[in-house]
């Protein structure tokens, strides 16, 4: 018996593994669905010795037995995947002081991805490694920038050529990354849903593989190891799970790990999903506002704005045409879950927060996840004594005009008679005071 085979979301069909995905161009042959779900042959009880406390992974490949690849000579990996999780006291602490709620708040620092600084260095080493696996050395990307920079990071390390297409807002730092590499970018005139078109006809003109959308088996396999991680470090599924939501790669990744599991009774509950959009391109909290306040009626996932052109402070998180809104309503519904936007103009004083709490740089994709954890506590959406666990999405890497904006404390002088002694502590009130 292999490893693992696919079986088509919409019919059901079987599909040996990804030389027969690949070789239908990523397409069902008896529906021509573009999605499919992994289905693992290996023993699921081998889940409990990798995410016991003792376990010392180096990277993700840790949990090989539930990763779609069949020889471990094909891996491709520079240390992602086991990102610290941390417990942030000064967030406990205010809840705490604010709602007088008693929480556990953790954090996935995957800031400390070594090769791009983002939660997408996953998803880029088991792409990388399983075209490496089944010989393909082109392959086309559409990204609104931090899925292109761990792509072009990975597929290089593998030797694949990576065609990039990024819409014309990505942050410009991106194209350093990928550049430097010598992968090619593409930066499209247009917003991401054509940059996403472009990229199609890219491919389809030179017979390439492109990446398949959110529900790629390359990267929902790989991003479903953050429940695995979990596990291994709090010991425990938490309550919530808070996430910037942009195309829903993430939220669909944990449901993954639980759908492997399912029979077994390993994994229990699933975590309460509370998802934020940046308020300047959520047409996902905007459907979900509209679908809550009709009582969810029947077929109100198919009920969702598409946005063109979003003018936005945040463009790595900004899809607007949701397309998996569809399957993202109903998992978030089953969860009891919540989907709501967050100020894009808060990103900045988010990141200052945490810059001074913590002592670490954040992106602002990351200051929009965050800031769903403030949204969340002001609208009632946590409740006492529960665990939170905050999906970190980057660090500030690929936004240094946006650290610019967060720092604070330059003053020009030209004598030290113009110099007020300095006290750091001066500072606590004011990078509080925009959450007080
Ligand atoms: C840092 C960061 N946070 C959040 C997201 C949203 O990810 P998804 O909605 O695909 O789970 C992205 C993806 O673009 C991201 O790069
Ligand atoms: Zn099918």
């Amino acid at each position: 018996m292999s490893k693992f085979h696919f079986e088509c979301r919409k019919c059901g069909q079987k599909i040996d593994g990804f030389k027969e995905w690949f070789s239908l161009n990523q397409k069902c042959p008896k529906c021509g669905n573009n999605s499919v779900t992994t289905i693992y042959n290996t023993d699921k009880e081998i889940i409990k010795s990798l995410i016991s406390k003792d376990a010392q992974p180096e990277n993700l490949w840790h949990y090989f037995d539930f990763l779609p690849l069949n020889d471990r000579k094909n891996i491709v990996t520079d240390g992602e995947g086991v990102a610290p999780i941390e417990r942030w006291d000064f967030l406990e602490n205010f809840a705490k002081e604010k709602y007088g709620l008693e929480l556990e708040v953790f954090v996935n620092r995957n800031d400390k991805s070594f090769a791009t600084g983002t939660f997408k260095d996953k998803g880029g080493a088991v792409a990388a490694s399983v075209l490496k696996e089944n010989g393909i050395k082109e392959y086309v990307v559409a990204s609104t920038g931090n899925t292109a920079s761990a792509f072009a990071h990975y597929l290089a390390k593998a030797g694949i050529s990576c065609s990039i297409f990024v819409p014309e807002n990505s942050l410009p730092d991106s194209e350093a990354h990928i550049g430097t590499y010598g992968q090619k970018l593409f930066r499209v005139k247009g917003d991401y849903a054509y940059a996403k078109k472009v990229a199609a006809d890219y491919a389809k003109k030179y017979g390439l593989l492109m990446t398949g959308g959110n529900l790629d088996p390359l990267r929902l396999e790989a991003k479903k190891t953050q429940v695995f991680e979990m596990l291994r470090i709090m010991g425990k599924i938490p309550d919530v799970y808070v996430q910037a939501l942009s195309g829903g790669t993430g939220p669909f990744a944990v449901e993954k790990a639980f759908l492997d599991f399912k029979e077994t009774g390993l994994l229990d509950k699933m975590p309460r999903f509370l998802l934020s959009q940046g308020d300047l391109c959520a047409p996902m909290a905007h459907a979900w506002k509209k679908a809550k306040a009709n009582n969810f009626p029947e077929g109100y996932e198919k009920d969702y704005p598409i946005y063109e052109n979003p003018q936005v402070l945040i463009p790595t998180i900004a899809t607007g045409n949701p397309g998996m809104y569809p399957f993202m309503a109903p998992l978030v519904r089953r969860t009891g879950g919540e989907i709501f936007p967050v100020k894009e103009s808060m990103a900045v004083d988010l990141a200052r927060l945490i810059a001074y709490e913590r002592v670490i740089k954040i992106g602002p994709a990351s200051a929009a996840g965050i800031l769903g954890f403030f949204e969340a506590l002001k609208n009632n959406l946590i409740k006492d004594k529960e665990s939170v666990f905050i999906n970190m999405g980057e660090s500030a890497n690929r936004a240094l005009d946006f650290m610019k904006e967060v720092a604070y404390t330059t003053e020009n002088i030209s004598s030290a008679d113009e110099c007020e002694r300095f006290d750091r502590e001066k500072y606590r009130e004011k990078v509080w005071k925009p959450f007080m």
